[in-house]
């Protein structure tokens, strides 16, 4: 039997924010009880898009520190998980290699995110942005993982993964049996996508997913956002002139409610049909005044543990190579395999 291993990342670039965290990291924390898990920050993942939006060498450092501390003030434990990144661990760039030799570029023609990461002038996007899905399946299927947590926007990402996985274990069936090794010698990685907010929209557009990079700070909130920064974002944030309704059919083509209501109810930790029980009627002024109360409630602490593990190196890179070490333990045995089953000779 295979080992259920959870293995997901985040890219240290630019501000964490509530999408990340109510989408991701949550989930993150609540699945370390029952399985093994692995968290990595995508150092190498962050450089394929150009350095002025990275921010260069210093600014990955910080991020890459900054998304290790909110992992940890979120109460992911760093000593029975792996936390790590990405770059430490040469495998993820050789396993990557492999399996752009396995996937079709027909796949990854498909890709939606590199549509609209690359936008208009997709001559000059990077090699490495096109490639992306394909390092994200190395990064899963190096350490045989059988669950990712992640936001909706993965989707398409993680259904690559498994047509990747899928398509190395035909390819290589009968090396793969002539090795002893299991016939699904990559299991196919199941997306874990779950909670009332696994896709928290922009709170100046119910249409517009929130994210780092859109241009108005209005449209997130940061997990370095303060107290006053965050009720000011909600007390501004988009809403239509309707009072809540009493229940979930009533937020249908009600995008920026339906959207206030999903945050709420992932932060409060209950369905948002309770939500709505308890704030049907209810107009969104008052609504918004208790989820300015229940989100600097849940989020201050995380976010003041998070600034001070981000400014304590020494803690947060042993934490790093601790979990690096950790990583390539796995990793190189899956490498070693890989390398027989491909036919590639190497050292013993
Ligand atoms: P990234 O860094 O963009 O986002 C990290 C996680 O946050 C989720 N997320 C959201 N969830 C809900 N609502 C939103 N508005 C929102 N925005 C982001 C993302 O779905 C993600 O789970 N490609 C990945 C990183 C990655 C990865 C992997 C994930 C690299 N390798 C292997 C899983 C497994 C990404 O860009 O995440």
């Amino acid at each position: 039997m295979t080992t259920q291993r959870v293995f997901s990342g985040v890219q240290p670039t630019g501000n964490l924010h509530l999408g990340n965290y109510l989408g991701a990291i949550v989930n993150f924390v609540k699945l370390q009880s029952s399985y093994e898990c692995i968290y990595c920050v995508v150092d190498l993942h962050a450089i394929t898009v150009p350095m002025s939006v990275w921010g260069g060498p210093d600014e990955l450092r910080r991020c890459t520190r900054e998304v290790t501390a909110a992992f940890i003030a979120s109460g992911i434990d760093p000593k029975k998980n792996i936390i790590f990144n990405q770059s430490q661990v040469a495998g993820h760039a050789e396993l990557t290699w492999v399996f752009n030799c396995v996937a079709r570029l027909g796949w990854l023609n498909r890709m939606t995110q590199f549509k609209e990461k690359a936008g208009k002038d997709r001559e000059n996007a990077s090699v490495g942005l096109y490639d992306y899905p394909v390092l994200m399946a190395a990064d899963i299927l190096l350490y045989r993982a059988t669950h990712v947590p992640v936001g909706e926007d993965q989707k398409q990402h993680l259904e690559l993964a498994r047509d990747i996985a899928q398509k190395f274990n035909n390819d290589f069936s009968e090396s793969i049996a002539a090795n002893k090794q299991p016939a699904t010698y990559f299991p196919l990685p199941e997306p874990v996508i779950t909670g009332p907010a696994t896709r928290v929209m922009s709170l100046r557009d119910g249409a517009k997913k929130m994210s780092k990079s859109d241009a108005s700070d209005y449209s997130r909130i940061n997990l370095s956002d303060d107290a006053d920064a965050i009720a000011q974002k909600i007390r501004k944030a988009k809403t239509d002139p309707e009072p809540l309704p009493s229940e979930e059919k009533g937020l249908e083509a009600r995008p920026e409610a339906d959207n206030l209501v999903g945050i709420f109810a992932a932060l409060s930790g209950t369905p948002k049909a309770d939500v709505l029980r308890e704030f049907g009627g209810a107009q969104f002024s008052g609504f918004k005044s208790n989820l300015v109360d229940l989100a600097v409630a849940k989020l201050s602490p995380i976010t003041t543990e998070m600034k001070r593990l981000s400014q304590d190196h020494a803690y947060v890179d042993s934490v790093l190579i601790d979990g690096g070490e950790r990583a390539n333990a796995i990793a190189e045995q899956t490498i070693k395999d890989v390398k027989d089953i491909v036919g590639f000779i190497r050292r013993k």
